[in-house]
C-alpha cells in the first residue's frame, strides 16, 4: 500500500479528486494534505474526509529550507511514498526534492512546456490556441519544468474562459488519479521498495 501526501495551497478540487479516487483502493491511500495557506478552501474539503493536515505559513518560518524540513519530518512521521502536488503554488526547494527525488509529481493546465506558470488557462486562451490540456510531470527545480509523464488534449474554440475552464478541470479531475495509479501499479510490479 503506497502512501500519499497532496500539496494544495487553494480551493483543492484536484484534491478531492484523489481522495475520491483513492477511497479503498487496493495499491495507495491519501495519507496527509500538506498545505502553506491557513485560509484555503482545500482545508475545508479535508474536514469531509477526516485527513491528517500539515498546514504552515511560509512568512513564520526564515527560509524555504526551513519550512520544507519541517514538511519533510511530516512526509517522514506519515511514511508518505508520493507526493502529488495539486495547485501548490510554490517552487519546491533541495530539502524536499533530494529526499524525494522522482517521487514529488505535478498537474499542470497546459500543455507543457507552453504556459508555464500561475495562469496557465487564462494564458492559452489569450493567445489564442485552439487546442489546450493537462500535463502531469516530475518536479523539477524549473517551475512547471521536470519530465513529463502524461498529457490529455481538448480542442477549445468557443469565447468563454470559464467554460474552458471547467473543462480543462474536468480533465484535470480524470488524468490526475489515473496517472497516480499507472505510477504505483508499475512501483507494484516492478516490486521496487522505493521507501
Ligand atoms: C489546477 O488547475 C492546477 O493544474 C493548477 O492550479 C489549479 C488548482 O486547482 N496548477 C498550476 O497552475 C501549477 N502551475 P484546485 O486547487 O482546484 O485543484
Amino acid at each position: 500500500m503506497k502512501r500519499i501526501a497532496v500539496f494544495a495551497s487553494g480551493n483543492g478540487s484536484n484534491y478531492e479528486a484523489i481522495e475520491k479516487a483513492f477511497e479503498n483502493h487496493r495499491y495507495c491511500r491519501v495519507e496527509l494534505l500538506v498545505c502553506d495557506n491557513p485560509k484555503a478552501y482545500v482545508l475545508e474539503r479535508a474536514k469531509k474526509y477526516g485527513r491528517q493536515v500539515f498546514v504552515f505559513n511560509p512568512k513564520d518560518y526564515e527560509s524555504k529550507e526551513h519550512y520544507e524540513r519541517e514538511i519533510l519530518q511530516q512526509l517522514q512521521l506519515h511514511q508518505i511514498d508520493l507526493v502529488c502536488l495539486a495547485g501548490y503554488m510554490r517552487i519546491v526547494g533541495s530539502t524536499l526534492l533530494d529526499a524525494y527525488a522522482k517521487r514529488i509529481i505535478n498537474i499542470h493546465p497546459s500543455l507543457l512546456p507552453a504556459f508555464k506558470g500561475k495562469n496557465g488557462i487564462k494564458d492559452a486562451f489569450e493567445y489564442g490556441v485552439k487546442v489546450f490540456g493537462v500535463t502531469v510531470h516530475y518536479v523539477s527545480p524549473e517551475v512547471d519544468g521536470g519530465k513529463i509523464i502524461a498529457q490529455r488534449a481538448i480542442e477549445y474554440h468557443g469565447e468563454s474562459l470559464e467554460e474552458l475552464e471547467g473543462l480543462i478541470h474536468q480533465i484535470e479531475h480524470q488524468l490526475y488519479p489515473e496517472t497516480i495509479e499507472k505510477l504505483v501499479k508499475e512501483w507494484e510490479n516492478e516490486g521496487l521498495n522505493q521507501c
